[in-house]
């Protein structure tokens, strides 16, 4: 097993000054430190939370299949693995066929270490990186192909597809596979407000504005200060109507935050934009893997239409006989 830091902590604090300087607060910093890692790990396990343990049990009700259909793959790729639970029953299931290399990305050095330490028993060939997703193509020239690239407990809704699908697709040759899962939109247009009111509510659970104010609280902004405001928002797509979360932090009073040796000021009424996560249906799903070069190779929906996982593969791929 080895660790590899493309990214230091000195370095994401000061990315993070730069950030908060423009009002923003990239979900990114949610996670990294002793206390995001933390942070985030209480809250996957939190029933009030259920959008991870979700897709973790969709995983392990399709993991054989999955497996069967990866099997060729030489090197696992999980980027944003958190602690790698999801990449530990992926790669029992397919030690069954063969031995793949893993490599483990966070941009969390700590989550990093989480990681190798829950795949340490596999008796495979592990590496990590501290790196943020953007540096995949720094990662690609080091994997054996075929390669599996998952991307996996939600966070492929959590990017921009217009910036994430090139990447991917200009790091994924033509036998190369593309793991990604998600918590969908409801087919049904009459289940839409009941949904809505339902994701909110969970968004908003107190566990949940604690998690995504922490970055701040840490590093001394009073809790009091922030007023976390969470909403679904309808979006227009090429693909019809998706609706993404709208995220932000109101600032209630003048509070300073910490970040390394600078500090960063803010006033009453600042306003600090969070990332977001989309809301698809399969269909659009499918549309958008679709303009950006993809095609869905196989996928595997839970009983609701809820939550799905894809696998998906460049368009140009011959399908197998
Ligand atoms: C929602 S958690 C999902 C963790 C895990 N995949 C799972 O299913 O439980 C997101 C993970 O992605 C990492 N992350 C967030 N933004 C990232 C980025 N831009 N580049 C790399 N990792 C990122 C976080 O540190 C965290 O471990």
């Amino acid at each position: 097993m080895s660790k590899t830091e493309l990214v230091s902590d000195e370095a994401l604090e000061h990315r993070l000054k730069h950030h908060l300087e423009r009002r923003e607060l990239p979900d990114a910093f949610l996670y990294t430190g002793n206390h995001g890692t933390l942070n985030w790990l209480t809250l996957e396990s939190s029933q009030r939370f259920p959008v991870a343990a979700t897709l973790t049990s969709l995983l392990k009700e399709h993991a054989r299949s999955i497996a069967q259909r990866i099997r060729n793959c030489r090197d696992v790729v999980s980027i944003g693995a958190g602690d790698a639970r999801k990449e530990l029953i992926l790669l029992e299931e397919l030690l069954h066929f063969s031995k793949p290399r893993c490599h483990i990305v966070d941009v969390s050095s700590r989550m990093v270490d989480e990681a190798l330490k829950t795949l340490s028993g596999l008796g495979l060939e592990i590496t990590g990186t501290v790196a943020f997703c953007e540096d995949l193509g720094r990662l690609a020239p080091d994997w054996n192909r075929p390669v599996l690239l998952c991307l996996l407990g939600n966070s492929f809704c959590n990017f921009d597809p217009a910036g994430l699908l090139p990447l991917v697709g200009n790091n994924l040759g033509p036998a190369d596979l593309f793991l990604l899962d998600g918590s969908m939109l409801p087919e049904n247009e009459r289940e839409v407000a009941r949904w809505r009111r339902e994701v909110e509510r969970i968004y908003n659970s107190p566990e949940n504005v604690r998690f995504n104010t922490a970055p701040l609280v840490r590093r001394g902004m009073d809790p009091e200060s922030c007023g976390f405001e969470l909403k679904l928002v309808g979006v227009d797509s090429p693909w019809g109507q998706t609706y993404r979360t709208q995220k932000r932090i109101h600032v209630l009073k003048r509070a300073v935050v910490q970040c390394g040796t600078d500090a960063v000021t803010f006033a009453a009424g600042d306003v600090i934009e969070m990332g977001f996560t989309y809301k698809y249906r399969f269909a659009q799903l499918r549309q958008c893997l679709e303009r950006h070069g993809f095609r869905v190779a196989e996928s595997w929906p839970d009983r609701t239409g809820g939550n799905i996982i894809i696998l998906a593969e460049h368009a140009t791929t011959e399908t197998e006989p």
